[in-house]
């Protein structure tokens, strides 16, 4: 297994190019499904969960091609030879689940895997089911796998969901694109992602609006034609990248990023001293003074502080002056990063859901655990800022959602290198 090894060295300065949004790209994919006819994605990023995802679809009898080094990916649904989301994919990757609605609209049934539960949360799949239940399929638990039929085609409907789940929401979109008549669904999840995917949709003949707000509703159509799609830049590695400068000092521009995707992210920056303006080419982040100021975060669906950045911004809190109180509202167990970053010296007491950081002067480098995507990555952050040199181990959980973190920071004067393990 790979290791990363950070070495403390001071301000940062340079430009970041920003990716596709892997979050995206795993809803925009599976999207292939709906249409017999080609959908190609471009401004794919180059990560293992696409080639994740790229492998469940081949197993499906979907073709999918990557061109251009990753950024293409061509895909055809045009046989499709089987329906079944195996569970040693499924696993891997939560997101493989999304395939369940799009295969229960194009073929009328479907058999997944439950992903099981996965570090940060049980993550159950309730939402999903009573959403496609709503649409009039039938869904049976049976051996860890849910069964999905939905005889004489699913037929729209309307259904108010009990939490703006994102997954649920691009599942009953998808399926709903296909449905018979009208679907109104509402209490849906309204991050950028979403919004994304109803672009995409609407690029292949579907007839979808309200997207971005708590309402969408959507007129089934007899088929979907192809398409090509840029996928929206990230911004959950936009909003990492423009920490590095928040942690590090100096000043980072982070090509393709939009403020627009960010929440209340860029208001919390703001209060804790850190400037974001915006040029031509994306965003320019630098500290306003020697040390950022502790603000308090609490994690909500968007536009609310995005839960993907909650363990990046405690890196930054860890280092900032005064007390930061961070409240996870979305995962049961996001915050085993903590763990690691008071190996480096953090000084961070956590009960529930709720974490709190004294800010300290300076962390020292330390050999430290990489447990999630997300954790990964703000243990990168914290060894930038370090005295001294850190090394983040099981850093194959980074290269699910960063694609070549280490290039992208020497970019900018990291001192930061890539160990290969046995
Ligand atoms: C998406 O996961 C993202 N993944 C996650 O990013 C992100 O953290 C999450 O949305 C929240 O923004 C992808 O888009 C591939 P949810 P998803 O359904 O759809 C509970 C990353 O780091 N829930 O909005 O699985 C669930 O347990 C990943 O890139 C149910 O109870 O998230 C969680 O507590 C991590 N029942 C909460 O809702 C359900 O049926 C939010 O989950 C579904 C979800």
């Amino acid at each position: 297994m790979d290791s990363i090894i950070v070495t403390g060295n001071g301000p940062l300065a340079g430009q970041v190019p920003i990716a596709g949004a892997k979050n995206a790209c795993l809803t925009l994919m599976p999207a292939t499904l709906l249409s017999e006819e080609p959908l190609t994605l471009t401004n794919a990023p180059r990560l293992s969960d696409i080639a994740t995802m790229t492998a469940l679809l081949q197993s499906l009898g979907a073709e999918v091609t990557s061109m251009q080094g990753g950024q293409v990916l061509a895909m055809s649904s045009h046989a499709l030879d089987n329906h079944v989301a195996d569970y040693e994919i499924v696993r891997k990757m939560r997101a493989s689940n999304l395939v369940l609605g799009p295969l229960l609209a194009r073929l009328g049934h479907a058999v997944v895997s439950l992903p099981g539960g996965c570090a940060i949360g049980a993550r159950p799949m309730d939402l999903h089911i009573a959403a496609l239940e709503a649409l009039g399929a039938e869904i049976e638990l049976k051996e860890g796998y849910l069964h999905a039929v939905a005889r004489g085609g699913l037929k729209g409907a309307v259904h108010e969901m009990r939490f703006a789940s994102v997954g649920a929401t691009e599942n009953a979109m998808m399926a709903a694109t296909l449905a018979k008549g009208t679907t109104v669904l509402k209490n849906v999840a309204r991050e950028p992602e979403i919004v994304d995917l109803a672009t995409c949709l609407r690029r292949m003949g579907a007839q979808i609006e309200g997207d971005g707000s708590s309402e969408i509703i959507i007129e089934g159509v007899d088929r979907l034609h192809g398409a090509t799609h840029p996928v929206v830049t990230d911004r959950i590695e936009l909003g990492t990248y423009m920490l590095a400068p928040a942690i590090c000092g100096g000043e980072v521009e982070c090509l393709g990023g939009r403020a627009d995707l960010l929440g209340a992210f860029c208001e919390r920056l703001d209060s804790a001293g850190i400037t974001v303006s915006e040029t031509e080419k994306g965003l320019k982040v630098s500290r306003r003074n020697g040390r950022v100021s502790a603000v308090d975060v609490t994690t909500e669906p968007f536009p609310g502080f995005p839960t993907d950045l909650q363990a990046q911004m405690m890196a930054l809190m860890c280092t900032a002056e005064g007390t930061s109180v961070l409240q996870e509202k979305i995962f049961e167990n996001r915050f085993m990063h903590a763990p690691e970053l008071i190996r480096m010296g953090a000084d961070i007491e956590v009960q529930g859901g709720t974490a709190r950081v004294r800010g300290v002067e300076r962390l020292k480098g330390a050999p430290v655990m990489a447990t999630d995507l997300r954790a990964s990555v703000s243990l990168i952050l914290a060894g930038l800022a370090a005295e001294g040199e850190t090394i983040v181990n099981r850093v194959y959980h980074l290269d699910r959602g960063y694609e070549r973190v280490e290039e992208k920071l020497s970019a900018l004067g990291a001192r930061i290198e890539r160990v290969s393990g046995q």
